[in-house]
């Protein structure tokens, strides 16, 4: 058994008048309704997965790495199913974290279309839990949670604000998702799995509409020192989950390593190579960048980009 505990608190909400107030969030509760979907039945299981088809998730548009060439055939597949069920198991740890969060919501949001809505969420989010669960068995073993995603979950878990949730979960954590799934459904050509992200992405996309729909209506609410204090929050989310290195037991980690240690890989040439790409600027642009392309937009459009905070997501790499 593997487990850990957080103190968290929450103020909950009692709403006692049930008349909607915000309607485009109780349109997206009908969405909701309709769309739901049963991971045990739409996904077609029984099609066994090819490994040499799944693709290396981690690696998008990227020319194979000299120490990934030179591996032998069968270990080059093994090493992408390795590292796509690493990356896998963080989205795995990470809706998890998005059913917790959204139990949250459903007590602490002000609105009975919020509460409403964030109920529909909290069964999506078991069933992409379920989903990933059962198709990372496919791939290997379910690896531990990065150090910058527990970060961010336990930062939105413990936040004092419904707005800093909403702003975390649903408009940073969710538009990362939608991004990455994008990202993954054009490497893999294994038919499960392209199902699995076809059905997560449609409600991650609903899941990212509530938190614009809902912090487009409640931030221009919000007091000067909150709404500052949820700019910081929006700043601090974005970089604990782009730039915090691995850590276990106080020291830093390469979280590859393990997988470069059992293939037979030298994790010394392993980081030089990726170290020497990742210094190239234009190679950085030409990577997909869920963070850079899809959650800044967001809270630009919802008005959490302003000119105290523009610059400093700039020196980080992290504007789009
Ligand atoms: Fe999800
Ligand atoms: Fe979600």
């Amino acid at each position: 058994m593997s487990f850990e505990t957080i103190d968290t608190s929450v103020q909950a909400l009692w709403r006692f008048d049930y008349d909607s107030n915000i309607k485009q969030l109780r349109d997206l509760y009908e969405v909701a309704k309709k769309e739901q979907w049963n991971a045990a039945l739409d996904v077609p299981w029984d099609i066994p997965t090819d490994a040499a088809v799944v693709g290396d998730m981690s690696a998008p548009n990227v020319e194979p790495y000299d120490f990934v060439k030179a591996l032998t055939k069968d270990k080059q597949i093994e090493f992408a199913k390795r590292r796509s069920a690493h990356l896998l198991s963080n989205f795995l740890h990470g809706e998890q974290g998005a059913m917790m969060i959204c139990g949250q919501l459903v007590e602490v949001v002000p609105d009975m279309d919020g509460k409403l809505y964030a109920a529909t969420q909290v069964i999506d989010e078991a069933r992409h839990v379920e989903v990933f669960a059962r198709y990372i068995k496919r791939l290997d073993r379910v690896y531990p949670l990065m150090t910058g995603l527990k970060n961010l979950l336990n930062a939105v878990l413990q936040a004092d604000m419904w707005q800093m949730k909403c702003i975390g979960m649903q408009v940073i954590a969710e538009s990362i998702a939608m991004g990455s799934f994008k990202t993954m459904r054009a490497i893999t050509h294994d038919e499960v799995f392209k199902k699995i992200l076809e059905l997560t992405s449609q409600d991650e996309a609903r899941h990212v509409s509530y938190g614009l729909i809902y912090m487009k209506d409640a931030i221009p609410k919000m007091n000067e020192p909150d709404r500052d204090r949820l700019e910081d929050f929006a700043f601090a989310a974005m970089t604990m989950l782009a730039t915090t290195p691995q850590m276990e037991g106080g020291k830093r980690v390469d979280p590859f390593e393990q997988i470069y240690l059992e293939l037979g890989i030298d994790p010394a040439r392993a980081n030089s190579e990726i170290i020497s790409r990742m210094a190239d600027p234009e190679f950085v642009k030409a990577q997909p960048n869920p963070f850079r392309d899809y959650a800044y937009p967001q809270l630009e459009r919802v008005g959490l980009i302003t000119d105290r905070t523009r610059a400093k997501y700039r020196e980080v790499g992290l504007a789009a």
